[in-house]
C-alpha cells in the first residue's frame, strides 16, 4: 500500500476519533438506510448498538494503526472475516458497509474529506474487505 494512502487515512482517522460515538451512530443510520435487511444481523437495542459501534471504531482504529505493518494485520483480518460468516454476513454486504463508511467519513470530516482522502479510504477498505472475503467464502 502506498505510504501516502496510509498517511491520509491515519491523519483523517485522528479527526474522526474524538467524534467516534456520533460517527458510529451515523454509520449504522446510513447502513440500515442503504439496506434495511441488514438490521436483523445486528443485536437490537440502543446499548447493544453502542457496544457494536465501539467495536467497529476500535477495530478500524487498530486496522488504521496497523496499515504500516500490513503483514501482521492480514491474519487478524482473515480471522475477523471468518467470524463474519457466522454473523450471516455475505460478500455483497461488504460493498454496502463500504458505502456507509465513506458516507460517514464525509459527514464527519466535512471539508477535510477531500477526493484524495476519499480515494485513500476506498483503497484501504477495499484491501481490508478483500482479505476478509477471500479468507471466508
Ligand atoms: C472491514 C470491514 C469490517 C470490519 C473491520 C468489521 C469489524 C467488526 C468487529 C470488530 C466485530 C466484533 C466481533 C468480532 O470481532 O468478531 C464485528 C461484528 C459484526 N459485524 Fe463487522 N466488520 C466489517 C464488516 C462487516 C460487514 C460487511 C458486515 C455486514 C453487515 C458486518 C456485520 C457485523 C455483524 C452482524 C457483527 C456481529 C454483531 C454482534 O452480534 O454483536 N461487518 N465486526
Amino acid at each position: 500500500m502506498e505510504s501516502k494512502t496510509v498517511t491520509l487515512v491515519q491523519e483523517s482517522f485522528e479527526k474522526v476519533k474524538p467524534i467516534a460515538p456520533a460517527a458510529a451512530e451515523i454509520f449504522y443510520g446510513k447502513l440500515f438506510e442503504l439496506d434495511p435487511s441488514l438490521r436483523p444481523l445486528f443485536p437490537s437495542g440502543e446499548e447493544a448498538m453502542k457496544t457494536q459501534g465501539n467495536k467497529l471504531m476500535t477495530m478500524l482504529a487498530a486496522a488504521v494503526a496497523g496499515l504500516s505493518n500490513l503483514e501482521a494485520l492480514v491474519p487478524v483480518l482473515q480471522d475477523l472475516g471468518k467470524r463474519h460468516v457466522a454473523y450471516k454476513v455475505e460478500p455483497s454486504h461488504y460493498d454496502t458497509v463500504g458505502a456507509a463508511l465513506l458516507g460517514t467519513l464525509e459527514a464527519g470530516l466535512g471539508d477535510d474529506f477531500t477526493p484524495d482522502v476519499k480515494e485513500a479510504w476506498a483503497s484501504v477498505y477495499g484491501t481490508m474487505s478483500s482479505v476478509m472475503i477471500e479468507a471466508s467464502y
